[in-house]
């Protein structure tokens, strides 16, 4: 369905890549259909031209372009960015991925014929794995809210929020990838140090990340469950439990996202 579909990228960052690399490979989505600007103009053709996507030199000409249009620039950019486009983007699918830009926000600085909704994506969403937080407040039509899932379902879990969980919410799936990866190659080095090759110990702690993430999802049980499921009586995995409560390995992480919704 989204073969047609034309997107524009106003700003073309860490994220807006990302997205595009994962709409590109699992969305359906024809390069010569993406269409983006950035600041710097030469970057922008480097990045523009490894994917055979369009690069603009405006907000304005991206905008006339696309009817999805995805806000991606840095959060206090956003007023700056947008007041130059601002008619024209009545009348598309606005997608925000900048943090702390909530529906309100918009509503303030946009035309009330604007239809728009405000994401927090994570980068996993380049392989096709990611995570698009969105909040249950926005003003698409059905239709285009059935476009956006449609469209962006293609590279993650859509997961709408409360207006108030958007921040948490956040956190979990945008920070989580530093904590994730942090186990990953924690794992790793407890295997390297009993003998393990490097590029193997890697290799087979990320996939066991991701496929107890998948068994998860597919199954809906509950974690303590999963946990429980590999854990015999007297047996090996349930000494290795035993040493991570004692070293506060979930209190760690709980405090983590404490801390961070602290500092937002
Ligand atoms: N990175 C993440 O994991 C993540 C996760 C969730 C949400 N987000 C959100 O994604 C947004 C972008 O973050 P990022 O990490 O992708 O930042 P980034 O890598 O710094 O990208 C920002 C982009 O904005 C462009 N830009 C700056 N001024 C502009 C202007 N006046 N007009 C058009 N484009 C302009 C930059 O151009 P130049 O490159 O030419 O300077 C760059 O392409 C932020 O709002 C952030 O909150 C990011």
């Amino acid at each position: 369905m989204n073969q047609e579909r034309t997107i524009g990228f106003i700003g073309f960052g860490n994220m807006a890549q990302a997205l595009a690399d994962g709409l590109i490979r699992f969305g359906n989505v024809k390069p010569e259909s993406v269409f983006a600007c950035a600041a710097h103009w030469d970057k922008l053709t480097v990045s523009a031209a490894s994917r055979g996507i369009v690069p603009c030199r405006t907000a304005e000409e991206t905008v006339r372009q696309a009817d999805l249009v995805i806000l991606a620039v840095k959060p206090y950019l956003i007023e700056a960015v947008t007041a130059p486009i601002r008619d024209l983007l009545a009348g598309k699918i606005v997608v925000s991925v900048a943090a702390g830009w909530n529906f309100e926000r918009y509503q303030a600085i946009f035309t009330p014929e604007t239809h728009h909704i405000s994401t927090i994506p994570n980068t996993p969403v380049s392989v096709g794995e990611g995570i698009i937080v969105c909040e249950s407040r926005h003003s698409l039509t059905e239709e285009e809210y059935s476009v956006f899932e449609t469209l962006f379902s293609s590279i993650a879990v859509i997961q709408p929020v409360e207006t108030a969980q958007l921040s948490v919410a956040g956190t979990l799936s945008g920070c989580g990838p530093a904590f994730a990866s942090m186990f990953i190659e924690a794992l790793a080095d407890g295997a390297v140090k009993n003998g393990l090759p490097r590029a193997a110990a890697y290799r087979l702690a990320s996939q066991m990340i991701a496929g107890t993430g998948k068994l998860q999802l597919q199954t809906g049980m509950h974690p303590g469950a999963m946990k429980d499921a590999v854990c015999s009586p007297g047996g090996t995995t349930i000494v290795g439990v035993s040493v991570l409560e004692e070293k506060g390995f979930r209190g760690a992480v709980i405090d983590a996202i404490d801390a961070i919704e602290k500092k937002r």
